[in-house]
């Protein structure tokens, strides 16, 4: 057992606590606040116990002059002072006089939150490359050093292993809710147990499918990535997506596991994602000019009858281009589906994560991950730098 916030005296001690506000942004506007909300119950339980608190956090990627310009977290420094209900001082500087002032000035139950910490990218990748000095730096800053930034910790950046690795430390409660979900999907010894996925790109996905699928019973593919199988499997796919470099893999694939592997057996085609119309085609019959966007109706069926009695499930991807209107009726068949059923499912991936909020499932799942990234990497069963980096219990 790793240790926890709750493991520490911080009343009047300096908190860092690294949090993931990596939050989309259009126009200098937060477009999506579900980090944001995540990361208050550790902010306000150290600000509870009297702690002065500084956060570190991620927005985008930093690599040029201008990429500062689009990446502050100002924006997210005022909505977090919305709501915590008190104010939340912003240092400009990631490194200097203003935050070290900021940082002795702190009385306790302030909050600071430091500028986007990949600004240090522009000096070297300092950020990404887990510099010693800018961890020193950081971390002589504050006492005791919290990682709640689930969504970073397959990163291995100065602010989250770098500064764990100099101060006490401990897993804030985001970290370790996401940590306890996902372990109790994985583990449990329930069946039927399902794993549902989609997305673009099957190279992508491949040390996930090779860990999972000896666990699970079956492997659903929708997306985009199943007409790399069904073009490995022989089929006319048309002008829909697909990844040369995969179809042997997924050729095999199905050959080793004919009876887990579950493929669309319709999609709605179109000969572009502009036109306004569509027509649901079998597998089989695609013309060249075919492409497609969703599952159909025959797959819908064939996915929910395959979820008939799943005691847990996991989601990776969406089932078509949720995004239009024309081509989310899948992926909300399949969601609603799992909720009326009340089917233990777990949400992975930022467009799963997306496709829930946009369909109007928000709350309506058992858990979904606030990790792209890390969630992928966490299922692969592969070791998170933030996660190992924190000491266990004595
Ligand atoms: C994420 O959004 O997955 C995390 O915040 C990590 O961001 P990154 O992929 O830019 O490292």
């Amino acid at each position: 057992m790793k240790k926890t916030i709750k493991d520490y005296d911080l009343s009047s001690k300096k908190v860092i606590i690294r949090c993931d506000l990596n939050v989309p942004m259009q126009d200098g506007k937060i477009t999506d606040e579900t980090r944001i909300k995540a990361s208050l119950k550790t902010i306000n339980y150290a600000l509870d116990h009297k702690a002065k608190v500084i956060i570190l956090s991620h927005l985008g990627k930093i690599k040029t002059e201008e990429d500062k310009e689009n990446n502050s977290l100002y924006p997210v420094s005022v909505r977090l002072s919305e709501l915590l209900g008190q104010e939340v001082i912003f240092s400009k500087e990631t490194h200097g006089p203003e935050l070290e002032t900021k940082v002795a000035n702190l009385k306790d139950g302030d909050v600071l939150l430091v500028e986007n910490t990949r600004f240090e990218d522009l000096d070297n990748k300092k950020e990404s490359s887990c510099d010693p000095e800018l961890s020193k730096y950081w971390a002589n800053l504050g006492d005791i050093f919290i990682n709640d930034a689930y969504g970073t910790c397959h990163r291995a950046h100065a602010s989250n292993v770098g500064v764990a690795k100099l101060l006490p430390n401990g897993i804030g409660f985001l970290v370790e809710e996401e940590i306890n979900k996902l372990d109790e999907i994985i583990n449990e010894d329930t069946h039927p147990y399902i794993v549902v996925m989609g997305g673009k790109k099957v190279s992508d996905k491949i040390k996930l499918i090779e860990n999972i699928i000896p666990k699970c019973d079956k492997l659903i593919i929708g997306g985009a990535m199943a007409y790399t199988f069904l073009k490995a499997l022989g089929n006319n796919i048309g002008g829909s997506i697909y990844e040369e470099d995969s179809l042997s893999y997924c050729k095999n694939l199905v050959a080793k596991y004919p009876n887990k592997i579950i493929l669309p057996v319709d999609t709605k085609v179109s000969s572009s994602l502009d036109s306004p119309t569509y027509i649901v085609k079998e597998v089989g019959t695609f013309t060249d000019s075919d492409i497609g966007f969703d599952i159909g109706t025959k797959t819908i069926k064939k996915f929910q009858d395959c979820l008939e009695g799943a005691k847990r499930v996991i989601i990776n991807g969406p089932m078509g281009v949720f995004e239009s209107p024309l081509y989310q009726e899948g992926t909300k068949a399949i969601y609603s589906y799992l909720t009326t059923h009340n089917i233990k499912t777990l949400i992975g991936g930022g467009d799963s994560a997306a496709s829930v909020k946009q369909l109007g499932f928000d709350g309506k799942f058992y858990h979904i991950s606030t990790g792209g990234g890390a969630t992928l990497e966490y299922l692969e069963g592969k070791d998170l730098p933030g996660i190992s980096v924190i000491n266990n219990e004595e």
